[in-house]
């Protein structure tokens, strides 16, 4: 099959058509993927933010068939449409039984590259290949854990399922799990990304009156008020703590996200957020970011809360059918991400594109040749 493999860290991803996948094992469905985002992560990944091994067949924001099944697999059967998550959630663990299933214990496993027990089912020229997330999603086909998947119905388009799989579980969980926004809050959300836009959205959908958006890019900023944005701030030109203090009446927001995973703008993200405010952390940082914060002025005097958000505090059971309803009553918008259709042979330019900032979501629509 044809998939796009990141060969080693820092290098353009290759598209080659001679990757094997093994027969899906005990727990595993064989998944054909019909289309992937290109996300923020994956672009992580290739850059180091996101340490992974290498070679590794990338994607982890996707929607496909069910192809074939291995042994014991009881959640979905051959044929069944399927958003692909890119946490297990096993629904066993100490974390998933104390309704954390973003950080179902089956996870840890996606820091090897490989399925749940480390290994992986992808190959070229009898050298493994890894795969993100236990997905892959820039390979035609994956191999993926059977509680790696929810069952969606047959007639949502699967390039439009596809965008569920992270960047709007992920976005609008942080709006509507993470934070608790109340009917008519300030909110501001700094990084209008693919997750950005879906923040926006969910807290329209929460009834915060008032969202500023913050993003160094004017692009970014007019998509940014076509998913809800009330107001918006160039941080390249201004000042964004200030922008926002003066779009509060000098208070501060009821709550701030940060959606980009950089240090400054985490800084800024605490230091926009009103006395008694919450702050939510959505962006993913490298490794090694530490931020500046004075202990008596953010908690202790100003009581401020700051709130770890990770893959929008879902359960993906509950929140791809409740999401796909919001779509369905016309509250959440899918198809507008989607800023340009690609071939997975045209990925690297849809990560110069998320750079430069001219696209909300690029989506891979692969082509099945075989
Ligand atoms: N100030 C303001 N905006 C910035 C800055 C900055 N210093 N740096 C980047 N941005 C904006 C970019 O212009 C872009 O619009 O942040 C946005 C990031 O969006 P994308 O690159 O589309 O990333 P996205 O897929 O939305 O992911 C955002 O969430 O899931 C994580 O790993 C992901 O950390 C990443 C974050
Ligand atoms: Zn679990
Ligand atoms: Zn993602």
């Amino acid at each position: 099959m044809k998939a796009a493999i990141l060969p080693a860290q820092d290098s353009p991803l290759e598209t080659h058509d001679d990757v094997e996948l093994a027969e899906p094992g005990p727990g595993e469905v064989r998944v054909k993927v019909v289309a992937s985002g290109v996300c923020h992560s994956d672009l992580s990944v290739q850059n180091g933010t996101i340490p992974l091994p290498t070679p590794i067949v990338l994607g982890h924001e996707g929607a496909g068939i069910v192809e074939a099944v291995g042994e014991g697999v009881t959640k979905v059967a051959v044929g069944d449409h399927v958003v692909l998550s890119f946490v297990p959630a096993c629904g066993e663990c100490y974390t998933c039984k104390h309704g954390q299933p973003f950080l179902c214990e089956q996870s840890n496993s996606s820091a090897t590259g490989g399925m749940l027990d480390g290994t992986t089912r992808l190959s070229r020229g009898g050298a493994p290949l890894f795969q993100m997330a236990a997905l892959g999603t820039y390979g035609e086909y994956a191999i993926v854990p059977e509680i790696s998947m929810v069952k969606i119905p047959d007639d949502v388009p699967l390039h439009v399922a596809a965008l569920i799989g992270c960047g709007v579980l992920t976005g609008v969980g942080a709006a509507l799990n993470t934070a608790e926004i109340q009917e008519g809050d300030s909110v501001a959300v700094i990084g209008c990304g693919g997750v950005g836009l879906n923040v926006i959205q969910g807290a329209k959908i929460a009834g915060a009156s008032r969202i500023i958006a913050v993003d160094r890019f004017d692009s970014k900023l007019e998509m940014a008020r076509e998913f809800g944005a009330t107001d918006t701030v160039n941080a390249g030109d201004t000042d964004a703590v200030i922008e926002i203090m003066g779009l509060t009446e000098g208070r501060g927001a009821d709550v701030v996200f940060e959606v980009i995973g950089l240090g400054p703008t985490i800084e800024q993200a605490i230091n926009a957020t009103r006395k008694g405010g919450e702050v939510v952390l959505v962006g993913v940082p490298r490794m090694d970011v530490m931020v500046n914060l004075n202990a008596a002025f953010t908690w202790l005097y100003l009581a401020k809360t700051i709130k770890g958000c990770w893959y929008g505090s879902s359960n993906v059971y509950e929140d791809v059918p409740k999401l796909l309803d919001l779509w369905k009553q016309g509250s959440l918008k899918l198809e507008e991400l989607i800023s340009k259709e690609i071939t997975v042979d045209e990925v690297n330019e849809a990560f110069a594109d998320m750079q430069a900032g001219t696209v909300a979501r690029s989506v891979i629509r692969h082509a099945h040749a075989d």
